[in-house]
């Protein structure tokens, strides 16, 4: 690379929400810091962002960065098959899904990148990618670029990932219900329960096609040249120091939209609904906001039982139906008779703008399934959170939000879901004085990631080390 040069990534994101969420803000980050981007998408993600009603903001049908690009960032963009048909269900046959992107997507992959290295110019130096993905070093290698892997969740489950074998050698892998004694071999992990451990790592059957993808994802993270992770170190210091030991690991979070991010691109893969007005209507911190995130499913005794405790409640909530949170196949999964009854106390929406209804003053609380970018968003716009993990990290994540942080708190852990404890739950958080501590809590904590942001915070340094660090290289 010349002198003054700037380098030039290839950004591949992963494809599920909260992935390309976190990737096309790392892609605006980076370009704002002098790098050149060329973003790849699947082409089913760039379709789902692209065809909704409301269209992106800058209208282009063909370019999802195009407004930020008038702006003056050099970020190109450009999309690949992940093997399925565009309108394949990948929610209905998430199976299926997985084994395409473990055993087709990286030809398809590879064919694009080869295109891009062959006819870009400045050259490509750098391959970004999802820590997920099982190729990139073995395409960073065969194409001479440095290869950074960009892992999207908390330094802990990197970590938990990273010592699989510690895990398993300690008979602590794939033991749910076996072990209940906690874990404390983890280097930068002083103690974790097998409970609160991912659920690819509790689950018995250690063959499925996720495991597959964790064990080689993992091998090929082991040896990439850089891990940016969207986290800070102020939340996680001594997992980050211990894994700072063995690779160079960079806490750069929270890579969210906040309002310091000046330049937004519309990232949602479904139509938002607006529910401003109805917020609008309803009294400071009274409104309780239920999400689960974008994939994970509920059961349909559990929907109900929420639902239940919701009324029960008397508090006002936002709730998130996603049409296939209990099933593709239900897709009105709570009976009529419910809904009736809720009136004006609920708004029932398939899908919105999370960050800004987060962001509204009417919210007081977050029943979550502890999805990592919906702690983040919660954080930063103070709201505290009643946790339901349900699926992968979420259940280490839970135990980071409750245990540690002391952010929120569990919602009927190791006993079936039941509309009492949704209803005492939801006025223990919601209410002014019993909700007060976890209030103040987080509070501290948004201090904490606001901090990091600001030109001399942790993850502002981290930034500058790892730019200053990938010039040494390129030079
Ligand atoms: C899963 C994992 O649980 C998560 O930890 C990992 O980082 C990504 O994959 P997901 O179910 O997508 O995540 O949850 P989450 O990480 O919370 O991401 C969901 C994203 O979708 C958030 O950025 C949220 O703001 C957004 N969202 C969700 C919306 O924009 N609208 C909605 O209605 C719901």
């Amino acid at each position: 690379m010349g002198v003054g040069q700037k380098p030039h990534a290839i950004l591949v994101s992963y494809p599920l929400q909260g992935h390309v969420n976190p990737s096309v803000h790392l892609a605006i980050k980076l370009a704002s810091r002098g790098f050149i981007i060329t973003f790849i998408n699947t082409q089913s993600i760039h379709h789902h962002i692209t065809s909704k009603k409301a269209t992106t903001t800058n209208g282009d049908e063909d370019d999802i960065f195009a407004s930020v690009r008038k702006s003056g960032l050099d970020i190109r963009y450009t999309t690949v098959s992940d093997g399925l048909p565009v309108g394949f269900d990948r929610s209905l046959h998430h199976d299926e899904f997985m084994a395409s992107l473990l055993h087709v997507f990286s030809a398809h992959v590879e064919e694009t990148i080869e295109k891009i290295v062959k006819n870009a110019t400045p050259a490509v130096n750098c391959l970004i990618a999802d820590t997920f993905f099982v190729w990139p070093g073995k395409l960073a290698k065969k194409y001479r670029l440095l290869h950074v892997s960009f892992w999207t969740e908390a330094a802990l489950i990197f970590t938990l990932y990273y010592h699989m074998d510690l895990l398993r050698f300690n008979g602590h892998f794939g033991c749910i219900d076996l072990r209940e004694d906690e874990i404390d071999y983890i280097p930068g992990v002083k103690s974790i329960n097998p409970k609160d451990l991912t659920s690819y790592l509790q689950q018995m059957d250690t063959t499925t096609v996720c495991h597959q993808i964790i064990y080689k994802a993992f091998k090929d993270a082991k040896d990439a040249d850089f891990v940016l992770c969207n986290t800070i170190q102020e939340l996680e210091p001594e997992t980050i120091s211990a894994l700072q030991e063995k690779i160079p690991f960079f806490a750069i979070g929270p890579i969210i939209p906040t309002k310091c991010t000046k330049r937004t691109v519309s990232t949602s893969l479904w139509t938002e609904s607006d529910c401003t007005h109805w917020l609008d209507s309803k009294p400071q911190g009274s409104v309780l906001y239920v999400s689960f995130g974008s994939y994970a499913h509920v059961s349909k005794s559990d929907l109900i039982e929420m639902a239940n405790g919701l009324l029960q409640s008397n508090v006002y909530f936002v709730w998130v139906l996603r049409p296939d949170l209990v099933s593709s196949n239900d897709k009105n999964p709570l009976p009529e008779g419910i809904i009736k009854e809720v009136g004006d106390r609920g708004l029932f929406i398939p899908w919105c703008s999370q960050a800004r209804v987060l962001a509204h003053q009417a919210i007081g609380g977050f029943m979550t399934h502890c999805g990592w970018n919906s702690i983040l968003e919660s954080i930063w716009c103070q709201v505290p959170l009643l946790c339901f993990p349900l699926y992968t990290d979420q259940f280490t994540n839970r135990k980071l939000v409750v245990d540690d942080w002391k952010i929120g708190i569990n919602l009927c852990d190791k006993v079936q879901m039941n509309k009492l404890e949704v209803s005492q739950k939801i006025k223990q958080l919601m209410m002014k004085e019993s909700g007060e501590e976890f209030r103040n809590a987080i509070k501290k904590v948004k201090c904490m990631l606001e901090k990091a942001l600001m030109a001399d915070g942790s993850s502002e340094i981290n930034m500058d080390n790892f730019f200053k660090e990938i010039e040494g290289k390129i030079q």
